[in-house]
């Protein structure tokens, strides 16, 4: 199946056949990496980007995202160029921006970004087209893998497939989201995806400073979707699912604000022993989660990291067209 989408830069460009499809894909690469499931023991998959090399550029910093891309691609039989950290690269020496992209495209099959500015991924979007053009037709894809607190669309697909995988469904689901949702990307990403499923109801859980951004807000009402904010942990605990977050230091500009919020909403055991809410992290949790919660069997935020590796298997192997 073809994607609706050329580039992966916002989660509001998946459609749900998109999104269902990619669910199901990553199930058959989660079976084929594990060697289960698979009667001769045979891989079928690994060599499925045999001679595809994929760049992966990531100008802030990531552990899961950029291991569990280079992992997909390895897995499936392909090769990885990894370039970490701005201070290498020769944005340093003044190139723009768009001179990065365009030479990199020239250098690999597809190619991966991560980068601290929202929009950043629309712009390098915008650049291999234009490098299509002007090479008759060379596609490179290109997957955002987080711009600032703008979107992160691959650790929603991962999300979606991990939450379909927990609860057995993925429609008339009460789906909380706790922390900071001002700034939480992975967090604006999972909400416009679970807005394809009928039934989704919302409950947005965080201080004042940090509640969902109003453009988010609009896009809940425009879609007839249900939704309460509230200021505190206690009723997020009550649904199907409960997607924590960590208050995104790295977006404050006033650090003693930071100080006074980051500890502000912190599950622990007595409030979800209880439950059996499916609790989700995308990680790294800096203390929102208490360690002891991860001994229930409804912690499923590890399962969903391991979810990553799939996903993006299934993703690039897609959009290179295999
Ligand atoms: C998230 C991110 O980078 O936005 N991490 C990840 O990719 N799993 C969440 C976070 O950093 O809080």
């Amino acid at each position: 199946m073809a994607l609706s989408f050329r580039h992966l830069v916002s989660a509001s460009q998946v459609t749900r056949p998109d999104a269902d499809f990619l669910m199901e894909r990553a199930g058959d690469m989660k079976r084929d990496i594990a060697q289960r499931d698979i009667a001769d023991g045979v891989r079928r998959h690994a060599d499925l980007l045999h001679d595809e090399l994929v760049g992966l550029l990531f100008y802030e910093p990531s552990t899961r995202t950029s291991i569990s891309f280079e992992a997909a691609t390895k897995r499936l039989g392909g090769n990885t160029i990894v370039r970490e950290g701005i201070h290498f690269s020769s944005l340093t020496k003044g190139e723009t921006p768009e001179d990065t992209y365009r030479v990199v495209a020239a250098n690999v099959d597809a190619l991966v970004m991560r980068h601290p500015q929202a929009g950043a991924a629309a712009v390098a979007a915008r650049r291999l087209d234009q490098y299509r053009e002007e090479t008759k037709g060379r596609y490179v894809p290109f997957i955002n893998a987080g711009d600032g607190n703008n979107e992160h669309p691959t650790q929603a697909l991962l999300d979606l497939f991990t939450i379909e995988q927990e609860c057995d469904r993925i429609d008339h689901l009460h789906v909380a989201m706790a922390g900071d949702l001002k700034n939480g990307r992975t967090v604006h990403s999972l909400t416009k995806l679970l807005t394809l499923y009928p039934g989704t109801r919302f409950t947005f859980a965080s201080p004042e400073q940090l509640r969902l951004p109003e453009s988010l807000i609009a896009m809940l009402r425009d879609k007839d979707v249900e939704y309460t904010e509230v200021p505190s942990l206690d009723v997020a605990t009550k649904g199907d699912v409960l997607y924590m977050t960590r208050v995104q230091k790295e977006r404050f500009n006033d650090m003693e604000e930071y100080e006074r919020l980051k500890d502000v909403f912190r599950l622990t055991m007595d409030m979800v022993e209880e439950e059996d809410v499916v609790i989700l992290h995308p990680l790294p949790r800096v203390g929102e989660i208490a360690t002891d919660i991860d001994e229930l069997p409804n912690a499923a935020y590890f399962r969903q990291a391991d979810n990553g590796v799939p996903m993006r298997a299934a993703l690039l192997a897609t959009m290179l067209g295999k």
